[in-house]
Order: structure tokens, then C-alpha cells, then sequence
């Protein structure tokens, strides 16, 4: 079974600050993208990688551990969509990641693409809520707090039948939508279930300055 992982590197990083696109920043000596194409090439089950890429960065030497390189979009969503219509025509199942989340480990995308291959339309790592969430109206009163137990933090790879993937993509198109929060939600408004599996630690995105440590001392206990 082909199994294409989507690396989505082409955002600008504005909270991070860097002023450099973010997948473009690095640690432990090497861009963000290098380590989640790393990541993504060595899963067991992902047999062809596709990084989108920013204007100006598709022949960076970071993105030489994918088959193919295509360009960004203006919001994530349009940025996937360009992945998805880079695919070979094989492909039955797509795992899109964020090259923001440079450290997940090759044995989730495995994990995630067994889910798929197991039968689900959709599966997504999530990990139990260590905040407790409120529901906060526009002028700043609480409207409710959800039970903790009941929410998950959502992470990628998420992985997706590839027919349903480009399914949920058309119809946001049809709807108008052009940001949505993640591939997942695309599949939930077309009414299909989608699964979550245990997420990792290390899955964690790469979003402001202080995640920045977090991933350096993760790559230094893994090199101890
Ligand atoms: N992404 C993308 N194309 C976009 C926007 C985002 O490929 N137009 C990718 C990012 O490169 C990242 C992932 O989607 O790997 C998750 O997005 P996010 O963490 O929001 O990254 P940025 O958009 O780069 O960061 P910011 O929102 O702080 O600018
Ligand atoms: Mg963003």
C-alpha cells in the first residue's frame, strides 16, 4: 500500500519571530524541516514524502529528504491542498504533518498510518489536556468550562484515506472555507468519524521562542 506523507513547511513563523520562515529555523544545528522529513522518511509504512515549501526556499539542501518539493499557499489549508494534488496517483493513504512539529517520532506516523490501513477514514494523535479550558465570550466572561477529560490536544501527523482527504478538501472549497484549523476538521464537517490514537510528547509544534529550548534539550537527551 503507497502511504504519502504531506510535510507542510511553508508558513512564515510570525510568532516565533525569527524573520525567517519557520521551518527554515533550526536546531541542533539543522532546519526544522530536515528533522521532520527525517522523521517522516524513516517510517516503516510512509513510502513517499512531499514537502510544501516556501517562495524562495524549494531548493534549499534541507528539503533533500523528499521526493518532491511544491509551493506554499496563503493559509494552511491551501498549503495542503497543494501536497495533496502533488500526489502519485497510487497513493491510497496521506499522513499530512507540520514540519513545525520537527520531532515527532517515526514510530507515530507509523502508528497513525496502522490506524488507516486498519480501517479508519481518519485517524489523529491526541494527547489529555493538562489546562483547564474556558469558554470566553467577547467580552472576556467565562461561558463555560468543559470537561477536561473530554477534550484531547491534537496533534500531527494526522492521517486520512486519501479519497477522503481530497473529498473534505473539495467541499471546503464548495463551502468557502480557506483556513481551516486542521485536515481533521475538514473530514468531521463532511460528517465522517475520525479517530485519535495516543499522541507523543515530542509531537509538540515548534510555535514560540521557548519551544525552541524545549526541542534542543529534547535532541540532546536523545543523543545522550
Ligand atoms: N503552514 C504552511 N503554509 C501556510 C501556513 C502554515 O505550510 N500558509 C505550515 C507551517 O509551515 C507549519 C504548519 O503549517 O509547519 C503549522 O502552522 P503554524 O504552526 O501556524 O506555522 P506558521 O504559520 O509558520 O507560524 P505563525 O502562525 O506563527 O506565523
Ligand atoms: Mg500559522
Amino acid at each position: 500500500v503507497n502511504v504519502a506523507c504531506i510535510v507542510v513547511a511553508a508558513g512564515r513563523g510570525e510568532r516565533l519571530g525569527e524573520g525567517r520562515p519557520k521551518a527554515f529555523v533550526e536546531v541542533g544545528g539543522r532546519p526544522l524541516v530536515w528533522h521532520a522529513l527525517r522523521a517522516a522518511s524513516g517510517a516503516a509504512r510512509v513510502t513517499h514524502v512531499v514537502v510544501v515549501a516556501p517562495d524562495g526556499f524549494e531548493g534549499d539542501p534541507a528539503l533533500g529528504g523528499a521526493v518532491a518539493v511544491v509551493p506554499g499557499g496563503a493559509t494552511r489549508q491551501h498549503s495542503v491542498a497543494n501536497g495533496l494534488a502533488a500526489l502519485p496517483g497510487d497513493t491510497e493513504v496521506v499522513l499530512v504533518h507540520d514540519a513545525a512539529r520537527c520531532l515527532a517520532p517515526s514510530q507515530l506516523f507509523d502508528a497513525v498510518a496502522a490506524g488507516v490501513l486498519a480501517g479508519h477514514d481518519a485517524v489523529i494523535p491526541g494527547l489529555p489536556v493538562v489546562d483547564t479550558l474556558k469558554v470566553v465570550d467577547g467580552a472576556g466572561r467565562v461561558t463555560a468550562t468543559p470537561d477536561r477529560t473530554e477534550l484531547r490536544a491534537v496533534q500531527t501527523p494526522q492521517g486520512f484515506r486519501r479519497t477522503v482527504l481530497e473529498r473534505a478538501h473539495a467541499a471546503a472549497v464548495e463551502r468557502g472555507d480557506t483556513d481551516a484549523p486542521d485536515d481533521a476538521a475538514l473530514v468531521e464537517r463532511i460528517g465522517l468519524p475520525v479517530h485519535v490514537v495516543a499522541g507523543h510528547s515530542d509531537a509538540f509544534k515548534v510555535t514560540r521562542p521557548q519551544d525552541l529550548l524545549l526541542a534542543e534539550t529534547v535532541l540532546a537527551r536523545r543523543a545522550a
